[in-house]
């Protein structure tokens, strides 16, 4: 590959890394309180100390520099920020903490994507009814701007939130993770809506008040799974993937990237059940023209996570219960010779990013791309010698070049997820996703580079694939083994 401004990074979220959940007057999060819940949490685990990444910014960006990735995504607590989630309880502890994160990394040449929303809402914001409130448009704007005030010197890449659609639906449809509300039928609709006008006015704000002086750019990351036709030559079953997509992702993309409204797939569909519901609206939210107007264009690069696809087939789904899931009139499942991995649902199919970034750029008109989360999780204590996550991450990345390379497709970046095993949520501590292994038995926390992440050290360092890439691994192992030895001696002089 020959071009330079290709980056490659890793990927964390706040409340999977950091621990110190109520260190130095943080507030408490939902998820904070879902995870002390006995019995919500795989082995009772929680997210109190998780990585400790609070207590550790030194190691973690000596360990970036050791990979040599070029960006770190991770996320803010808005809680550790604004422990009422308001801004006139700010903590200045927090921002300690997230500025000598960012200042570590730019004195290292790693730039920041920093996620303004992942997942872990302050605990008094959803006592006022979390994204089911259109207050929070506003008190997510003035946490918004407070960070964009406070680090967008040095921040210069931003995301609102982190898979939207997980958020609208496991949160407040399916109601599996905090908030847990279970409403199928038509909260997701109205959280999305919400989701949507505040990114657009969080988007509004950096561009009003910031973008001349900052110049950055903002985006929101959607969730995306490819889904094949399960008969090709069936137009059913074509269509049906495409409304797979449009349910998914066309859902918070469709507004943003083309007219400012949701697909009209969705809005046929949702619109016409509803009325077969007897119900007097769609139960799909309707925006107006000025709403439109300022949803439309607020996003300045195309960001996404993927780890795996799907076989979707046109299905007539029942009328009642009302659900998201039945509006969409698919049924989805997997070829059971994909590769498995830790997590249900999530399998291996490498060629399918390549024919996602493909609909991405033929959907969108060929947007910059990020892919902000890819990886895999892998159910065991000890996983240094991580053959399967080698595998995993060569093809995935190979289809990444194949499409950036062959098909033009306008790829910007690639993250691996994750920069270290961490808290993954319902299932606690079990997968491990990280290229850095972590003993969460040990108070300290000690992290251990995998043979991947020596692997993706390489690929970073080419550029792309290494073709001699056996040879090369043993002298980065190597070194990373004594770097890591030192870091541990506690002998290192952090730069
Ligand atoms: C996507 C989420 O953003 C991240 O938090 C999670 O750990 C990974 N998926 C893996 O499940």
């Amino acid at each position: 590959m020959n071009n330079n401004n290709f980056t490659w990074g890793v990927s964390s979220s706040a409340y999977q890394v950091e621990g110190g959940w109520d260190a130095d007057g943080k507030g408490p999060s939902i998820w904070d309180n879902f995870s002390h819940v006995p019995g919500n949490i795989k082995n009772g685990d929680t997210g109190d100390i998780a990585c400790d990444s609070y207590n550790k910014v030194e190691e973690d960006v000596y360990l970036l520099r050791a990979l040599g990735v070029k960006n770190y995504r991770f996320s803010l607590s808005w809680s550790r920020i604004f422990p009422s989630g308001r801004n006139n309880s700010i903590n200045s502890h927090g921002i300690d903490y997230y500025n000598r994160l960012i200042d570590g990394l730019v004195a290292n040449n790693i730039t920041p994507i920093v996620t303004l929303y992942h997942w872990d809402l302050p605990q008094a914001l959803q006592d006022i009814g979390g994204w089911e409130s259109s207050t929070l448009i506003d008190l997510f704007d003035s946490f918004a701007d407070f960070c964009f005030q406070t680090f967008g010197d040095r921040v210069k890449f931003w995301i609102t939130f982190n898979e939207p659609q997980v958020i609208a639906w496991a949160g407040y449809g399916a109601g599996t993770l905090p908030p847990n509300v279970n409403d199928p039928g038509s909260a997701p609709y109205r959280v999305a809506h919400i989701l949507l006008k505040a990114h657009a006015r969080v988007y509004h704000t950096y561009d009003d008040k910031y973008r001349a002086s900052q110049g950055g750019v903002i985006a929101l990351c959607p969730n995306i799974d490819w889904v094949e036709p399960k008969t090709p030559s069936d137009p059913r079953d074509i269509e049906a993937a495409d409304r797979y997509l449009q349910f998914l992702v066309g859902w918070f993309t469709h507004p943003i990237f083309k007219n400012g409204d949701y697909p009209e797939v969705m809005k046929w569909k949702v619109g016409n059940r509803s009325e077969l519901q007897n119900l007097p609206s769609s139960r799909l939210p309707v925006f107006t023209a000025e709403e439109r107007d300022y949803i439309r264009g607020t996003a300045d690069v195309f960001c996404f996570n993927s780890y795996t696809s799907k076989i979707v087939t046109h299905s007539t789904t029942r009328l009642r219960p009302f659900s998201y899931e039945y509006d969409q009139e698919v049924l989805t499942k997997v070829d059971s010779s994909w590769p498995s991995s830790a997590i249900t649902g999530h399998r291996a199919v490498a060629w399918g990013l390549r024919r996602l970034l493909n609909w991405i750029k033929e959907e969108y008109g060929n947007p910059p791309i990020y892919i902000i989360e890819n990886g895999v999780g892998i159910k065991t204590k000890s996983d240094v010698d991580d053959n399967t996550r080698i595998f995993y991450y060569k093809t995935y990345i190979d289809e990444a070049l194949k499409a950036y390379k062959l098909d033009g497709v306008n790829l910007r970046g690639y993250n691996a997820w994750s920069f270290m095993d961490s808290f993954e949520w319902l299932n606690g501590y079990d997968p491990r996703f990280g290229l850095h292994q972590v003993d969460f038995d040990n108070p300290n926390r000690p992290r251990t580079p995998k043979r991947s992440a020596v692997y993706y050290a390489e690929i970073i360092r080419n550029n792309g694939i290494p073709l001699a890439h056996l040879c090369v691994s043993i002298h980065a192992l190597l070194r990373t083994e004594i770097v890591f030895h030192r870091v541990l001696q506690g002998n290192m002089v952090f730069a």
